[in-house]
């Protein structure tokens, strides 16, 4: 059974020459940090990644020195924890999929790197779905362990609601609402789908800029060359 549509939002990197609100990018990363990393991984976005994207590197030097990592071996083949460094992936809040189902009534939240992609409807049904809790309609039996929101296909979520005003505090002074944080890591989870969209669609701008002055200057030289010959 399919979701309910979700409406359509104007996210300002979908537009043609549109690029990520990068300041949502950063607000978005700590939803997901504080929110959504005690369940989902994400397993495709290094700390560098976030490095002038979101942050300074030396915010996410700090960021990733408070996760130890595993390491080794080394020269005398033992192995050990040491902190993160720019080169290490996110952490994973569980060492495997048993462990998360066990900690999720058997449900397995999914890696989020590349969620946006997966589901149809994309960013739409990623803010639909965390502000779309709604008790169900009468006579609608939801199984003990599992939510109802209409935008997840089936209307039963292993997902709880998560967002509730005021969950986070955000360090620029903007209201975390939930419909203000469901943007944010909607944004932050499109940006980690598409790392390089802002790039692509950058040299595609410089790309038309380019071939459009080529074509002037070689409509205009034709035009001169052949002036003189009637
Ligand atoms: C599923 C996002 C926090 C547990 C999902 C899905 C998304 C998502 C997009 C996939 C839905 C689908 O399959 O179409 C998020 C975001 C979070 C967050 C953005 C932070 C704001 C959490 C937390 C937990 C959790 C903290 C655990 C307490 C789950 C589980 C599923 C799931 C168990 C699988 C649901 C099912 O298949 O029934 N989440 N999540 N999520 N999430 Fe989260």
């Amino acid at each position: 059974e399919e979701g309910l549509h979700p409406p359509a939002y104007p996210w300002s990197h979908r537009s043609l020459f549109g690029t990520f609100d990068h300041a949502s990018i950063r607000r978005g990363y700590q939803v997901y940090r504080e929110v959504c990393s005690a369940c989902h991984s994400l397993d495709r976005i290094a700390w560098r990644n976030l490095v002038d994207v979101s942050h300074t590197e030396d915010e996410v030097r700090a960021m990733a020195e408070e996760f130890e990592y595993k390491d080794g071996p080394n020269e005398i083949g033992d192995y050990f924890e040491r902190p993160g460094k720019l080169s290490d992936y996110m952490p994973r809040p569980y060492p495997n999929d048993e462990a998360a189902r066990a900690g999720n009534g058997g449900a397995l939240p999914p890696d989020l790197s590349l969620m946006v992609k997966a589901r149809h409807g994309g960013c739409d049904y990623i803010f639909a779905l965390l502000t779309g809790y709604v008790d169900p309609p009468a006579g609608v039996e939801i199984r003990e362990g599992l939510n109802y929101n209409p935008y997840f296909p089936g209307g039963s979520i292993a997902m709880a609601r998560l967002l509730y005003d005021g969950l986070v505090e955000y360090d620029d002074g903007t209201p975390a609402t939930t419909s203000q944080m469901a943007k944010d890591v909607t944004t932050f989870l499109a940006w980690a789908a598409e790392p390089e969209h802002d790039d692509r669609k950058k040299m595609g701008v410089k790309a038309i800029i380019i071939l459009s002055a080529m074509t002037i200057l070689s409509i205009w030289i034709k035009r001169n060359r052949f002036a003189s010959l009637k």
